[in-house]
């Protein structure tokens, strides 16, 4: 079979990038423009300002892509963009962009599914083996996923309220970190020490999750600590609250490898990211002698290599979108597959 070059592009939050990828598996090219100092200096993710920016820079970034290769327009098989879900103004951008491309090219248009791009990220590691199970962990998304085969998706477990990475940027603001919170929580808790008491969530047989009554406990402690004038050690609430949250986390999965006599998991999402979960989950997957999968760091947050990734399935199977495509801010991933 001839090789397929799909060009992915990724603007649903604060990240703009454009991929080159063939076969769905081998990244070409990759360029990933990240907004995040400026949001930084607002202390979290500006709507307003992530779509002014990648209007301003997604040409920029396309020109960049395609300096890295030798693969041209005229190469390319499909257009594939993230439509769903995240920034409203920030997804319209890419879809746009994505829908002028397929026009002046005269090539298909693939709607990708960000939650997708990330469990689809793990193809660049190893090609993704069913059934599989996906522990999905990112800033909107908290998912247990059971998959038998492309693009089927069974949900086992959400969570209830917030989601881990909303939980870990809420934390990091209570501790006065800076944005991004996540990888500073990280920071911090690698020198500080479990000494605060905090409740366990979900502490029963459920796939489900909880994160919001761990958040409100820790903003509860830091509350009244500062009320009988204590000072609040940051470093130790910051590995107390991770503990937790991670606890949480591997705890179900074991459960759901249990219950459903799973023999490969992978890890997607932002969250991924976190060195400690990554130890975590390689510890479990041992201990259950279960294939383990979580992708390069680079791959764990937003980028294009993972929709461009996400779309070859649907490339294959002429999953094709109209120039009657719109962004979506959401949509659950399983809705829209059968
Ligand atoms: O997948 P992602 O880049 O964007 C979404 O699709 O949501 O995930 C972003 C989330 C943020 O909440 C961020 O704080 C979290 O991933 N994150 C981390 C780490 N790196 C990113 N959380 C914990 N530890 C990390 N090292
Ligand atoms: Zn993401």
């Amino acid at each position: 079979m001839k090789d397929v070059y799909i060009m992915g592009i990724e603007s649903s939050c604060d990240e703009t990038s454009i991929s080159i990828v063939k076969n769905g598996c081998e990244e070409i090219a990759t360029t990933v423009l990240t907004q995040m100092d400026t949001h930084a200096l607002y202390g979290g993710v500006v709507p307003e300002i992530a779509s002014r920016m990648h209007t301003e820079n997604i040409t920029m970034v396309l020109e960049d892509v395609l300096s890295k290769t030798d693969i041209t327009m005229k190469d390319i098989d499909a257009i594939a963009v993230t439509y769903a879900p995240g920034l409203l103004g920030s997804l319209l951008v890419g879809v746009e962009f994505a829908k002028v491309l397929a026009l002046v090219y005269d090539k298909p248009l693939i709607a990708t599914h960000h939650i997708a791009g990330h469990i689809y990220a793990n193809n660049l590691v190893k090609p993704l083996v069913f059934p599989l199970l996906a522990l999905v962990v990112s800033g909107g998304h908290t998912e247990l996923v059971l998959m038998k085969g492309d693009y089927d998706f069974e949900v086992l477990g959400t969570t209830k309220d917030d989601a881990i990475g909303e939980s870990f940027d809420k934390v990091a603001r209570v501790l006065d970190l800076p944005y991004p919170g996540g990888p500073n929580v990280e920071k911090y808790s690698k020198e500080g020490s479990h000494t605060y008491e905090l409740p366990k969530p979900m502490d029963n047989d459920e796939l489900n999750f909880s994160f919001s009554g761990l958040k409100s406990a820790v903003i509860n402690l830091k509350h009244n600590e500062e009320q009988r004038g204590n000072e609040i050690r940051k470093k130790d609430l910051a590995r107390s609250f991770q503990d937790v949250a991670f606890d949480q986390v591997v705890r179900k999965s074991k459960l759901a490898i249990e219950r459903f006599n799973v023999k490969r998991v992978i890890v997607a999402g932002g969250v991924s990211a976190s060195a400690d979960l990554r130890e975590r989950m390689a510890k479990l997957c041992e201990e259950m002698q279960v294939d383990l999968s979580i992708p390069p760091m680079r791959y764990c947050t937003d980028n294009a290599t993972m929709i461009a990734c996400a779309a070859y399935p649907q490339f294959l199977n002429k999953d094709f979108a109209d120039f009657s495509l719109r962004a979506k801010s959401q949509e659950y991933f399983f809705q829209n597959c059968d």
